[in-house]
């Protein structure tokens, strides 16, 4: 059983997230969507809101478990559930400068191996952070993240000033 992590805050999930997971998928037997709590972050949305957006965003696809990935480190979560790669999906070479200490640390730290999968064109402007700038500028996200992610925007159930990881 070959098994990855795809961890992130998903904060929330887009397609470019989605599009990479979904080749993850289809590289490992199983891939766990770890969703990450970083107490030095302010979230938009509540760690239960996170989950539920990336549950909804994946019902369909068989193979692709999600959970939280607590607040320890990334190397320890693999080799507890004997991961033995992380999947990371690249934007840009800034992307590569920021990963590739983390990956080298990660893969000393536990042996894990870090597999960078070159995100596809059309999502390659895409971050969590600027979504979440546009939708609250008034301007339309939907080509950008999964249906429960917009429900979930246009609501305006969640508060970015709400304290992390709550
Ligand atoms: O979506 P994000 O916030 O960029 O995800 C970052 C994540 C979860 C990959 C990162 O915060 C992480 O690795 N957290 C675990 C803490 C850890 O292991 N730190 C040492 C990294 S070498």
């Amino acid at each position: 059983m070959r098994r990855a992590v795809c961890p992130g805050s998903f904060d929330p999930i887009h397609n470019g997230h989605l599009e990479v997971i979904a080749r993850a998928a289809g590289l490992f037997d199983e891939v766990i969507v770890a969703v990450s709590t970083n107490y030095s972050k302010t979230y938009r949305f509540t760690l239960a809101e996170r989950l539920e957006m990336v549950r909804s965003t994946f019902s369909a696809i068989s193979g692709v478990l999600i959970e939280p990935m607590g607040e320890g480190l990334l190397s320890d979560y693999c080799h507890d559930r004997g991961a033995s790669a992380i999947v990371k999906g690249l934007r840009s070479s800034s992307d590569f400068d920021y990963e590739l200490p983390m990956a080298t640390m990660n893969r000393q730290l536990s042996g894990v191996e870090t597999v960078f999968l070159p995100g596809e064109s059309r999502y390659l402007h895409l971050s969590s952070t600027l979504i979440k700038e546009v939708h609250q500028l008034g301007g339309d996200v939907s080509d950008f993240v999964p249906r429960a992610v917009l429900r979930n925007l246009n609501s305006g159930a969640a508060s970015p000033e709400r304290a992390p990881g709550h």
